[in-house]
């Protein structure tokens, strides 16, 4: 029976691709305000602001690669059962092989009806402006949680982060719930790793490695798989 790895992994895993992450120095959260684009009232007063960013960082993906960090834990796949429970809405971790992940927050290449929330369409890396609407006639929106909005994929992560037999946390500052919640939920006495190489207030048992993800997490999988 293999092993069970479970990854919990947030902006810092795709920093070294090129993509900011939001509260490091030259963090997203530094040139935007969160109310002016990431929450369903500035959707609502400003759907071309939010559009715009949304469309900025889409555009971004096109132009960027998965790193070391994301492929390792893609061949981890060779050797241990993996589930990638992600805060991140970008498709790095799928690019670089990974074939079992769970998005938290939503994904960029997607979009939904702001009408009819059932209808996601894939979006790839195109923009999307006001005026394109849904097979029934609302305006289309970015498939991302805001702020204020609930978490589908929680219930589905809450489930999965107990049957770990390794956690891993990487590139989170574990500042945003329900995400943060999940490192709670591991088994006691299961092993939880945090690959990060700034500050992260985690669990006191958690080994940390100071270290970037593209360092760090193909180090951690080969001393994994080599056992
Ligand atoms: N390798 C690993 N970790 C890194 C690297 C790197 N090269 N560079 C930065 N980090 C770490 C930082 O030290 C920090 O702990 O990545 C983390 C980034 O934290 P945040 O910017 O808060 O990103 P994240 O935790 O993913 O934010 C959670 O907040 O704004 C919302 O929805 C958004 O999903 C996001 C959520």
């Amino acid at each position: 029976m293999k092993e069970h790895v479970v990854v919990l992994t947030g902006a810092g895993i795709s920093a070294e691709s090129g993509l900011s992450t939001f509260r490091d120095a030259d963090g997203l959260w530094e040139r935007y305000a969160i109310e002016d684009v990431a929450t369903p009232e500035a959707f609502a007063r400003n759907p071309e602001l939010v559009l715009d960013f949304y469309n900025q960082r889409r555009r971004q993906l096109k132009d960027v690669e998965p790193n070391a960090a994301h492929r390792a834990l893609a061949q981890l796949e060779r050797t241990h059962r993996v589930t990638i429970i992600t805060q991140n809405v970008d498709d790095l971790h799928e690019r670089a092989g990974s074939t079992n992940v769970i998005h938290l927050h939503g994904e960029l290449t997607r979009v939904r009806s702001s009408g009819h929330p059932h209808l996601v369409y894939e979006r790839g890396y195109e923009d999307i402006y006001l005026g394109d609407m849904c097979e029934l006639g609302t305006q289309l929106r970015p498939h991302i949680v805001w702020f204020g909005e609930a978490v589908p994929m929680i219930e589905q992560a809450a489930e999965i982060v107990p049957l770990a037999d390794h956690l891993l946390v990487v590139g989170t500052s574990l500042q945003v719930y329900p995400a943060a919640g999940l490192v709670e939920l591991v088994d006691v006495g299961v092993p939880v790793t945090v690959i990060d190489p700034g500050e992260v207030q985690t669990l006191s048992h958690a080994r940390v490695i100071r270290e970037s993800a593209g360092t760090g997490v193909p180090r951690w999988v080969e001393a994994l798989i080599a056992g």
